[in-house]
Formats: structure tokens, C-alpha cells, sequence
């Protein structure tokens, strides 16, 4: 197959359990066969040995409680790991990287689920310093009340990590950041009902990757 394209970044993004990783993992698949460059898939937090140590560091349940401001610090040093010595370096090979969550993720929970503990003007300096205006290419927005999200998953063997067992207000507010954050994103993001069954929403992010292709 001699189909290389320039290499894209994409993430995916939503409130906890919205399917966002088994949708990265069908867009991998269907990626490999549709075009010859590598096919990165990582994730956030982590994606380095490093940035992953950070996450265990980050989503552990404890009885401290993590300051709103340390909180964010730790998501951006993950992230600027993550991006400088995975995401960069890949994309510079020739990779298309696909990632479950990016910055996205921080401005919804690490600012807007705050309720003002870190204001707007503090998340985006934060942003600013670590990411230097670095952005995916494309987000994909897989956009569902996480009440019903919640109860996709209510029969899952796997322990809730601490962020996932915070409150319904918190969700909320999440889900909320996200919708917001569209408003800056609108060039570039993907805006899915994950409510929709995933087969259907799959096909629309083919249709809109297939214009990378040209
Ligand atoms: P995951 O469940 O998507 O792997 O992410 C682990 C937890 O970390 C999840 O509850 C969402 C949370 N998170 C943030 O609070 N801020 C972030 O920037 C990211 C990437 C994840």
C-alpha cells in the first residue's frame, strides 16, 4: 500500500465512558488498511513510561485531597511529556497519532469542574506555557449526558478511579466544559451524539478522515 498522507493528530474526547476508546481502536484498524503510515495509539494521561508514572500519581484514590491548582500542574506535565517526546517525535516520523483525550480534557475538568477554584484565566495561561499553542488536528467529541454514560458502565468489574468518583455535579460540569470548549474548537472538532449507537457514529469519522486522505 503506498497510500502516505501527511501525518495528522487526532483525540478523542468526552466525559468518562463514553465510548472513546473503543471508537480510537475501530478508527486504528480501519486506518491501517486505508493508508501505509504508522498508526500511533496512546493515550492521556500517560503515553510515556514517564507521563504514565504521572498518572498513577494523578487518578490514585487517597485520603489527601489533590489542590485544584497542583491538580492541573500535574494533567499539563503528563501532557507535555506526552506531547514532546511521543506525539512530536511520531508525527515528525511520518505517524498519524490517535489519542483517548488531550487538552480538551483539562479545560472541562481541571477548569470548568472546578466551579472557579481555577479560573478561566489561570487554566489558559497554564495551557499556554506547557502547550505553546500545539492543538490536534481534528478532536472527535463523543458528546453524551454523562448520566447515561454512568450507566453504561454501572455494571463494570473495573474500581472507579478518583476522578470518576466524583459527583454527578461534577460530571455535569464536565460534560458542560466540553460543549464550551467547542465554541474554540469549531474548526477542528468532530461534534458526535455518542447516545447514537457507536457503528453509525464510526462511519461519520471515517467519512470526515477520508478528507486527510486527499
Ligand atoms: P481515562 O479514564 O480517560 O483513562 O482518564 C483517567 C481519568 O483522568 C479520567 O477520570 C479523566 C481524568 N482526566 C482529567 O481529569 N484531566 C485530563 O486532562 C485527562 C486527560 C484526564
Amino acid at each position: 500500500m503506498s497510500n502516505q498522507v501527511k501525518p495528522f493528530f487526532v483525540a478523542f474526547e468526552g466525559p468518562d465512558f463514553c465510548g472513546k476508546t473503543t471508537m480510537r481502536k475501530e478508527v486504528a484498524k480501519w486506518l491501517r488498511t486505508r493508508i501505509s503510515n504508522e498508526v500511533v495509539e496512546t493515550r492521556e494521561p500517560g503515553g510515556t513510561p514517564l507521563a504514565e508514572e504521572i498518572r498513577e500519581v494523578l487518578i490514585k484514590r487517597r485520603e489527601e485531597k489533590f489542590n485544584p491548582l497542583a491538580e492541573l500542574f500535574g494533567f499539563m506535565s503528563a501532557r507535555v511529556q506526552h506531547t514532546e517526546e511521543l506525539i512530536k517525535p511520531q508525527m515528525e516520523l511520518g505517524s498519524v497519532v490517535l489519542s483517548d483525550r488531550f487538552v480538551d480534557s483539562s479545560w472541562a475538568m481541571q477548569c470548568v469542574a472546578t466551579f472557579g477554584a481555577v479560573s478561566e484565566e489561570e487554566y489558559l495561561a497554564v495551557e499556554k506555557i506547557a502547550l505553546k499553542g500545539f492543538r490536534p488536528d481534528l478532536v472527535v467529541f463523543l458528546d453524551i449526558d454523562p448520566e447515561i454514560a454512568m450507566k453504561r458502565q454501572k455494571d463494570s468489574e473495573r474500581a472507579k478511579d478518583r476522578i470518576e468518583l466524583k459527583g454527578m455535579d461534577y460530571h455535569k460540569a464536565v460534560w458542560r466544559g466540553f460543549q464550551e470548549r467547542l465554541d474554540y474548537t469549531a474548526q477542528e472538532c468532530l461534534h458526535l451524539d455518542a447516545e447514537l449507537p457507536w457503528q453509525e457514529n464510526i462511519e461519520r469519522v471515517k467519512e470526515h478522515l477520508e478528507l486527510y486522505f486527499l
